[in-house]
């Protein structure tokens, strides 16, 4: 994550009835939560008086992201590996 988007996201809410920051809900899936479920248990959203109505469309959102540019990621790397590969074996 960019050090202005680390920063935004310690100032907006993740979760506007207990006060929990947009920060933690990064951090959880950033640490491996993949589900509403896993990202509850780590930060105590869903359990608010919202009841997951708010919190889980904004969970769904993030884990949506977090797929998408995990994704982009592995593409990235895999042809960094093929460029590097290529590259040997024009050395040789
Ligand atoms: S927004 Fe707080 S529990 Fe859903």
């Amino acid at each position: 994550m960019q050090p202005d988007a680390k920063i935004m996201a310690g100032l907006k809410p993740g979760c506007i009835c207990k006060g929990i920051k947009l920060i933690r809900l990064l951090e959880a899936i950033e640490q491996g939560a993949d589900s509403f479920e896993k990202v509850a248990g780590k930060t105590g959203i869903g359990d608010g008086s919202c009841n997951g109505e708010r919190c889980s469309a904004k969970v769904a959102a993030l884990l949506k992201e977090n797929k998408k540019t995990a994704k982009k990621l592995s593409t990235k790397s895999k042809m960094a590996q093929h460029k590097n590969d290529n590259n040997s074996q024009q050395e040789k």
